[in-house]
């Protein structure tokens, strides 16, 4: 206990990962793996996120889970059947990836039994957060926010102003029905805004401007009550959006810190792809051949495709 409560006054203890969907964007693999184990490069996108929740002092990894969605946990698992034959094999650099996840963090599963929505999910983590926690994160696995600082920069503001902090990223206004869209007035910082009013996927004409959420959220406590009184939202499902929504109205405090680097959305083929080739390119191993290979591939299309 006395270690959790160190963790808590740096602030995020828990990261709340949703990864109960059933991947149906990328059928037919996910009809045996789970869309968060599918990787970047050699690592599960899943592993990713356990990396940056760690980076951020965090202890304990709540992943909300589908019954039928047991590898996902079992990707933290010490392996050590897998760890001694490599060893004895003398693949040191594979026995350090067998074992990473397993040292990262505390995984704790929560099963969500019905896909009732992103809001309905976090609204499951509840019981696995310590009695001091009056904080916690969420990160969407299909969300790669790159640098992974955004986070800790998160925890800072929510240190500074209170309430919920969440990350906002700049979208062209057609794309703005994707996502959960803020309306937002400025703050002393440039880099921060008070959220007034936030919508989940709106039409395109009644977004209220084209800053848009991405997957990370600090979310105040006082969350779980609001998720409490929300009704079903847009698609029917209980929207975290509407239970922000909700404490704004409320007058708790919510800003956005607004992230000018990097994202890739892994939630389907067409956003995994470029962050396959942008985290391939960067590989120390495969990069310089896989560069070479893209090239090769470009050139080959733009002359079929008259481009060059
Ligand atoms: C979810 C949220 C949405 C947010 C998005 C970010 O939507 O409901 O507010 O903007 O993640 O990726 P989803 O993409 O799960 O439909």
């Amino acid at each position: 206990m006395a270690i959790e409560r160190e963790d808590s006054a740096r602030g995020i203890t828990t990261v709340v990962i949703p990864a109960a969907g059933m991947g149906t964007r990328f059928l037919p693999a996910t009809k045996t793996v789970p869309k968060e184990l599918l990787p970047v490069v050699d690592t599960p996108g899943i592993e990713l996120i356990a990396e940056e929740a760690a980076s951020v002092g965090a202890r304990r990894l709540a992943v909300i889970t589908a019954p039928d969605k047991q590898e996902v946990m079992r990707h933290f698992e010490a392996f050590p059947q897998l760890v001694e034959t490599l060893d004895a094999r003398g693949k040191d650099e594979q026995v350090s990836k067998v074992k990473r996840a397993n040292q990262l963090i505390h995984p704790v599963a929560v099963e969500q039994e019905k896909p009732l929505g992103l809001g309905h999910a976090v609204g499951l983590a509840e019981e696995v957060l310590g009695e001091d926690e009056d904080s916690f994160a969420v990160m969407l696995p299909d969300d790669i926010v790159l640098p992974a600082t955004v986070m800790a920069e998160m925890a800072r503001v929510r240190a500074d102003l209170g309430g919920s902090v969440l990350c906002a990223f700049e979208v062209p206004r057609e794309q703005t029905y994707n996502y959960g869209v803020f309306d937002v007035e400025d703050t002393a910082d440039p880099a921060v805004k008070k959220v007034v009013g936030m919508v989940e996927k709106p039409a395109v004409e009644d977004a209220p401007s084209n800053l848009v959420a991405t997957g990370r959220y600090l979310l105040d406590r006082k969350i779980f009550d609001a998720l409490r009184r929300i009704k079903p939202g847009k698609g029917g499902e209980l929207q975290l959006t509407d239970a922000i929504e909700l404490l704004i109205e409320e007058g708790e405090p919510v800003h956005v810190v607004v992230h000018k680097g990097k994202r890739h959305d892994l939630g389907n083929p067409g956003g995994y792809i470029p962050a396959n080739v942008d985290f391939g390119l960067r590989d120390e191993k495969y990069g310089p051949t896989l560069y070479k290979a893209i090239k090769q591939i470009m050139a080959e299309y733009e002359a079929e495709h008259g481009l060059s």
